[in-house]
């Protein structure tokens, strides 16, 4: 059985010397990595070298894989992994205000990621090819946390209370400019409201929240990206933060339901960044 030794940080667990072929015909490998994932919250695999088939088949032991819409970024042998990297086709760094680097700009606000599907993403995996040599970290929030510390009063308002979580909204206020919704994708996502509180399957709760959600339902805007922004920028400072710094071969999984997570800044249209994402689709809706 494979073995997850916390990290001496708020939340992860790490894995050395991991064998894969050896843990995927392992029967109660995947119940643990279900159940590590839920207590975890962030487990990391360091140092293995994992080749494509290898990453998509360690994905599915955590679930069904999410195909991204994006073909142009998909990996050409294996569609369920997502070429995330400021590095075209051609080799070339994309500029600055290139949509791919627009895009991957979008993931330095705190956010979960889909939480704007009706049964948003369980966890994603980040495979490492090529790092920065400065920036460039991904820093994960425990969310759960973030709930308890909240005083008791604000806690019993915020359980009654769900979220409008929209893409719409969020693709306008991404750092760069991006392309407008079409009309296509608008039907496709719509808003979709969460409640704020999560409940997971071993009963406890976190705050579910980020970058997507647009507001409370009921409530005026401004006020609630006001408490929002109060939670999300308390992050840090209440300590309850972990900043993953690459190396080449780790790979990251985070699980969606309990973390917010981003990007932290680096040289993007100067240093090349070169990731392998994989997503594994949520099974139920949140409640
Ligand atoms: C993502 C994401 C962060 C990173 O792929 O969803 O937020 O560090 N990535 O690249
Ligand atoms: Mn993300």
């Amino acid at each position: 059985m494979i073995e997850f030794v916390p990290l001496d940080e708020p939340l992860g667990a790490v894995v050395t010397d991991l064998d894969i072929d050896a843990a995927l015909s392992d029967s109660e490998f995947t119940k643990g990595l279900a159940d590590a994932l839920l207590k975890h919250s962030v487990l990391i695999f360091r140092g293995s070298d994992i080749a494509p088939a290898e990453l998509v088949a360690l994905g599915r032991a955590f679930g069904e894989l999410e195909i991204l819409p994006e073909p142009d970024k998909r990996h050409p042998d294996h569609p369920e992994i997502f070429n995330l990297t400021n590095v075209k086709p051609d080799g070339d760094i994309a500029e600055f205000d290139d949509s791919q680097s627009v895009f991957l700009r979008g993931t330095q606000r705190w956010h979960t990621d889909s939480s704007f599907r009706e049964i948003p993403a369980l966890c994603t995996m980040l495979y490492a090819v090529e790092v920065t040599k400065q920036g460039g970290q991904t820093e994960f929030a425990d969310m759960r946390a973030a709930l308890a510390q909240l005083s008791d009063e604000a806690k019993s308002e915020i359980e009654q209370l769900s979220l409008v979580h929209s893409y719409e909204y969020s693709r306008a206020n991404n750092p760069g400019r991006m392309d407008p919704m079409s009309d296509e994708e608008r039907a496709k996502y719509p808003p979709v409201e969460h409640p704020w509180v999560r409940t997971h399957a071993d009963g406890t709760q976190s705050l579910y929240m980020g970058g997507h959600a647009s507001h409370i339902v009921g409530r005026d805007e401004a006020e609630s990206r006001r408490r929002f922004a109060e939670i999300e920028d308390g992050l840090v400072a209440n300590d309850l933060v972990y900043q993953h710094r690459w190396r080449a071969h780790d790979l990251v999984v985070w699980d969606n339901r309990t973390t917010l997570h981003r990007l932290l800044p680096y040289d993007i249209a100067n240093e090349r960044r070169v990731m392998r994402r994989i997503t594994v689709a949520g099974t139920e809706r949140v409640r």
